[in-house]
């Protein structure tokens, strides 16, 4: 049996991590089996690229080479964890994906869909997430939540408007694959948007 495949995505700061973590005592305390994992990372090789891609040292990386970066780890990511959990029945639930790709890399970066599609075409047609979670909050708003920043990040130094159109990148997303996507209003409290995630879930049958 194929399990499910569950992604989860928004702006940085969104309230995903508080979601991921509400979601996972959840799926403990009713005993189903699952696997919690992350892009870019999630595995030795693909961690490696991780670093790589997050290291505010390499501020010269071609936009290219980080979007090439960014499937590299995913095909590795797919390999050893992703495919093999949904061989196993397993719920999968992964903390960003190819939404994220085409956010950041294509709209935001600015290259373009057809591209990002291109490069990411493995994981878009063996592995399309069977329903991803969107955060919906604005990078103001995000950022205004957000503690602690790290300035050594590469991508948060990219400015707000950078972010802004990472954020105009997953709406329209959302609203071009209805089916796939879950849109969650961000400035709930964290208890509303878990019991919506939870119920929209639910529906489509991942739970
Ligand atoms: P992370 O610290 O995990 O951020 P967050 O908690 O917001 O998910 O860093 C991941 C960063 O990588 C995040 O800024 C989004 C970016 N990213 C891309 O630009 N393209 C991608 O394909 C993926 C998976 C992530």
């Amino acid at each position: 049996m194929k399990g499910k495949f569950i992604t989860f995505e928004g702006c940085d700061g969104c309230g995903k991590s508080t979601q991921l973590k509400m979601l996972s005592e959840y799926l403990t305390k009713a005993n189903i089996p699952h696997v919690f994992t992350r892009e870019p990372g999630g595995g030795k090789i693909s961690e490696a690229i991780r670093e790589i891609l997050l290291n505010g040292k390499n501020a010269e990386m071609t936009d290219e080479c980080e979007a090439l970066l960014y499937a590299a780890a995913r095909a590795q990511h797919l390999h050893d964890k992703v495919a093999p959990a949904l061989a196993e029945g397993k719920l999968v639930i992964c903390d960003r994906y190819v939404d994220s790709s085409l956010a950041y890399q294509a709209y935001a970066r600015g290259l373009g869909e057809e591209f990002i599609r291109k490069i990411n075409a493995f994981a878009l047609e063996k592995y399309l997430p069977d329903a991803t979670v969107f955060i919906d909050l604005t990078p103001r708003d995000a950022f205004q939540r957000k503690h602690g920043a790290d300035e050594n990040d590469r991508l948060e130094q990219a400015g707000m408007a950078f972010h802004e159109r990472v954020y105009e990148g997953f709406s329209r997303l959302a609203s071009s694959e209805k089916e796939r996507f879950i849109r969650v209003d961000g400035k709930q409290t964290p208890d509303e948007i878990f019991a919506q995630v939870l119920a929209a879930l639910k529906e489509k049958e991942c739970l």
